[in-house]
C-alpha cells in the first residue's frame, strides 16, 4: 500500500495558535440541517463529528449566535444552555476520538425569512435590500424577506451577541471558535459595498464597512484569547442571487486582513473562489496575494483534491487545507488520502435534512 506521509507534510502535526492539530487537513464547516427548532445538537451529531475526528481540525457547521441570526431551518444554535449541553456531547465525543473542533459563529443577516425569525420579525442587515433567492424554512423554500437596516445603536447588541455565543462555545468545550465572515452572511454583507449602503460609521469607506467584523473579532478574542480564534473569509464568492462581490476586493479585504494581523489570530481560513464552485476569481483579484498579507497560519479551501492540496502545501501557499464535501462520504478521509484509497461520493440529496441516513452511515475503511 502506498503511504503519502513521506511525500508531503500534510499528515504531520502543526499548530494553529494555541490549538495543536495532529495533521494539516481540516474538515470545512458543513451545514447538515438535522437539528430541531430548538437548535440543540445531540447524539446523532456527536457520532457524526466523532467519526470525522481524524481531521487535524474540525470546523463545526455554522452555528446561529442568536435567534435573530438564524436563516435556515434545522440548524444548531449556541446561545441557550440546552444548546451548550447538546454541543458538549459533540465536543466530548470528538476529544475522546483524539480530534479538535472549533465552533463556527454565524449570523445570517438578510439571508433569512420572517418564518425563521423570533415573533415573525424582519431579518436584520446593514441595509434594507432583499437577497435574491430562497430561504429554507419548515414550510419549504420561500423568497428571502426584505430585511430592515440595523440602527447604529443596535450594533453593540450584535457584537455582544457574538461575545455571548463565544462564551457559550467555551462552556460547550470547543477548542476555539471561527468567526464566520464569509459567504455573504451578516459580516460579509457589511464588508461589501453591494449590500452595505449605510451612511453611519459602519458604511461608506472600507474602514467603516470592515468595522463590524473587526469589532466582533475583538469581542470574541476578549472571550477566548487571540490564539483560539480563527476567521473565515470568501472574498470573491457571489451573494445569493449572484450579487457581485465587493467592487474593490483587493483593497477591501486587503485592508481587513492587515487589521486582522493586529490580533495575531489562530488562523485565517479562505474559501478560494466561489464557495462550492469554481476556483477562478474575477479579473484583478489575486487571492494568493491577499493571503500573503496575513501573518498567521492560513487554511485554504474550495475544490481541493489531494493533488492540489499536496502541490499548494509543497509550494508553501497553505498551512492547512480544508476539505468540505469529501468529508460527507468519507469519515476517514485522512486515512484514505494518506494511503491512496478510493473516495466515496456522497449523494447530494444527503447533504441537508433527514436523520442518520446519509449522515453517520458512511463506512470507514478497515485497513
Ligand atoms: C452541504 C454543505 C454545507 C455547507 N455549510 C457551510 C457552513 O455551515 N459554513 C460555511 O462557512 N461553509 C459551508 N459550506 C461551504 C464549505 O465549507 C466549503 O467551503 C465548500 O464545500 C467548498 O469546499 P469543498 O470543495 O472541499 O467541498 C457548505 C458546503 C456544503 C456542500
Amino acid at each position: 500500500m502506498v503511504d503519502y506521509s513521506k511525500a508531503t507534510d500534510l499528515f504531520s502535526p502543526t499548530r494553529l495558535g494555541a490549538i495543536k492539530v495532529s495533521n494539516r487537513i481540516a474538515m470545512a464547516p458543513l451545514t447538515r440541517s438535522r437539528v430541531g427548532d430548538d437548535g440543540v445538537p445531540g447524539d446523532l451529531q456527536a457520532t457524526y463529528y466523532a467519526q470525522r475526528a481524524g481531521a487535524g481540525l474540525i470546523v463545526s457547521e455554522a452555528t446561529n449566535i442568536s435567534a435573530e441570526g438564524r436563516g435556515y431551518a434545522m440548524t444548531p444554535g449556541i446561545w441557550t444552555d440546552e444548546q451548550v449541553a447538546g454541543w458538549r456531547k459533540v465536543t466530548d465525543a470528538v476529544h475522546a476520538a483524539g480530534g479538535k473542533i472549533v465552533n463556527q459563529l454565524w449570523h445570517v443577516g438578510r439571508i433569512s425569512h420572517v418564518d425563521l425569525q423570533p415573533n415573525g420579525q424582519l431579518p436584520v442587515a446593514p441595509s434594507a435590500i432583499a437577497a435574491e433567492g430562497k430561504a429554507f424554512t419548515n414550510n419549504g423554500f420561500v423568497d428571502f424577506s426584505t430585511p430592515r437596516a440595523l440602527e447604529t445603536d443596535e450594533i453593540p447588541r450584535i457584537v455582544s451577541d457574538y461575545a455571548h455565543a463565544a462564551k457559550m462555545a467555551k462552556a460547550a468545550g470547543f477548542d476555539g471558535v471561527e468567526v464566520h465572515s464569509a459567504n455573504s452572511y451578516l459580516l460579509d454583507q457589511f464588508i461589501r459595498d453591494s449590500t452595505n449602503r449605510r451612511t453611519d460609521a459602519y458604511g461608506g469607506s472600507i474602514e467603516n464597512r470592515t468595522r463590524l467584523t473587526l469589532e466582533v473579532v475583538e469581542a470574541v478574542v476578549g472571550v477566548w484569547g487571540h490564539d483560539r480564534v480563527g476567521i473565515r473569509l470568501s472574498p470573491t464568492t457571489p451573494d445569493a442571487g449572484n450579487t457581485p462581490p465587493d467592487s474593490n476586493v483587493m483593497a477591501t479585504y486587503g485592508y481587513l486582513i492587515e487589521k486582522l494581523n493586529n490580533f495575531e489570530l489562530a488562523y485565517m481560513h479562505f474559501v478560494e473562489g466561489d464557495t462550492g464552485g469554481s476556483r477562478k476569481t474575477p479579473q484583478g483579484v489575486d487571492l494568493d496575494a491577499l493571503r500573503a498579507l496575513f501573518t498567521g497560519p492560513y487554511i485554504g479551501n474550495n475544490g481541493y483534491d489531494f493533488e492540489l492540496a499536496k502541490s499548494r502545501r509543497g509550494a508553501g501557499l497553505v498551512d492547512m487545507v480544508a476539505f468540505g464535501r469529501p468529508f460527507i462520504g468519507n469519515p476517514d478521509l485522512i486515512t484514505r488520502l494518506r494511503y491512496g484509497l478510493a473516495l466515496t461520493e456522497a449523494p447530494k440529496e444527503a447533504y441537508y435534512g433527514g436523520g442518520a441516513e446519509g449522515y453517520i452511515d458512511f463506512a470507514a475503511t478497515v485497513l
